[in-house]
């Protein structure tokens, strides 16, 4: 992948000494040009809403949603447009099919001992309100989800699998064609929690058969504040919609509501249209990139960092050390140092960003009494170079500061 000239195309970066060397990719990406003038081009040519007026630019915000929604469809390998819901983040987009279920009392929910908040208190909310039962698969210390616990855990209460598909805080993946055939033949559904996955792998949901897969498109180059359910249709059908009102109905009484088709009725409310538009600019984008180029240019990073940090005794890297078990994430502690005063030093000292304390995963690091830890994490537009930097950088602050 040739990064210089993808650099060229993210005004952020100047080409100036002091570009900053971002490497908070998995919390938000920065934007190419591309989807800063797509998400622009809805507030200057068609500032309007979609499917509700009649008039012409209502129209024209209606037929970009449609195309956006069929490009993000054929990005991720669905069947169809329709199983696209677009949602405001991944979070929404859990919490969707989490409350939208009609889970009850004595209903087992699995998930795992690593999940991020956004796939973990939603089940908790739903433990004390409805009585469901949330089960947890643990993680041995290698860090590497263990299939067989797994198998094990799956009892008959079991309704639904929710697993993230790669983990914010250590990069690991689930084998997700083996979790989701395990769930299937036991009669459970499978959501899978996408958010660090989508951005730096091809995904191929109707192969994979997942019911649900949730994901973040700020976490791939897209504007804030856009997310999507992936769901199966008819799994869709039967879910109860989280947030209910105008553009999600398509007639109501006083008592009662006829709710429009999928994936509309899950759409109450206007929509961040310029955020969809710049979200079908973000899919292009990283098609145009390839996303088996994106994986394996994320992966060499993050293989140079680590061999560049892994055998200093003043490092602690968040278990799997092997980089090739780790995406694009690299999670470490520096002996004797809280993790955000590392982050805080490597912004002032030269300008690098990256991310501190427990990644929203705080019963991981609780159980394991770990105060949390600093993670760099990367993508398309950073070099081997701010690689390198990034690595004498914490070799400074070991010098200067470690104990
Ligand atoms: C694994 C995982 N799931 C869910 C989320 C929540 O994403 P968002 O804040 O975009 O809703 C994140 C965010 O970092 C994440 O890493």
């Amino acid at each position: 992948m040739d990064t210089e000239r993808a650099r060229r195309d993210f005004p952020v970066f100047t080409g100036a000494a002091d570009d900053p060397i971002y490497l908070d990719n998995a919390c938000q990406t920065f934007r190419p040009r591309q989807v800063i003038e797509a998400s622009d081009e809805y507030y200057l040519n068609y500032p309007a809403c979609a499917g509700r007026s009649v008039h012409r630019l209502a129209t024209e915000v209606s037929i970009k949603v449609d195309e956006t929604r069929e490009k993000i469809s054929k990005f991720i390998g669905s069947r169809s447009p329709n199983r696209v819901i677009f949602t405001k983040n991944c979070t929404e987009a859990l919490n969707l099919v989490a409350k939208g279920l009609s889970l009850g009392r004595g209903d087992a929910v699995l998930t795992t001992d690593m999940e991020h908040n956004s796939n973990h208190v939603p089940w908790i909310q739903l433990a004390r309100t409805k009585g469901i039962i949330p089960k947890i698969v643990e993680t041995p210390s290698d860090g590497i989800f263990d299939l067989e616990s797994y198998k094990r855990m799956m009892s008959r209460e079991v309704k639904i699998v929710s697993f993230a598909h790669t983990n914010n805080a250590t990069g690991t993946s689930v084998p997700a064609k083996e979790v989701i055939e395990i769930a299937h033949d036991r009669g459970a559904l499978v959501m899978l929690d996408g958010a660090q996955y989508a951005p730096h792998s091809k995904v191929d949901l109707d192969r994979l058969d997942v019911d649900f897969y949730a994901f973040s498109v700020h976490k791939m180059l897209g504007p804030s504040g856009v997310g999507v359910l992936y769901a199966k249709e008819e799994l869709a059908a039967d879910l109860e919609p989280l947030i209910v009102g105008g553009g999600a109905i398509s007639t109501a009484t006083y008592d009662k509501v006829e709710y429009l088709p999928v994936p509309e009725r899950f759409e109450g409310g206007l929509m961040n249209y310029s955020g969809i538009v710049g979200s079908g600019a973000a899919v292009d984008y990283l098609e145009s990139l390839g996303m088996e180029n994106v994986a394996e240019h994320d992966a060499a990073l993050n293989s140079l960092v680590t061999e560049g940090l892994k055998d200093l005794d003043e490092v602690s890297v968040l278990a799997p050390v092997d980089p090739q078990l780790r995406g694009s994430i690299f999670s470490f502690n520096i002996r004797g140092m809280s993790s955000h005063d590392v982050a805080m030093i490597l912004d002032q000292m030269g300008g690098i960003m990256i991310r501190s304390g427990m990644h929203c995963t705080h019963p991981f690091f609780l159980t394991r009494r770990i105060d949390g830890c600093a993670r760099a994490s990367f993508y398309v537009y950073n070099t081997l170079e701010e690689c390198n930097r990034f690595i004498e950088a914490v070799k400074k602050i070991i010098h200067d500061f470690s104990t």
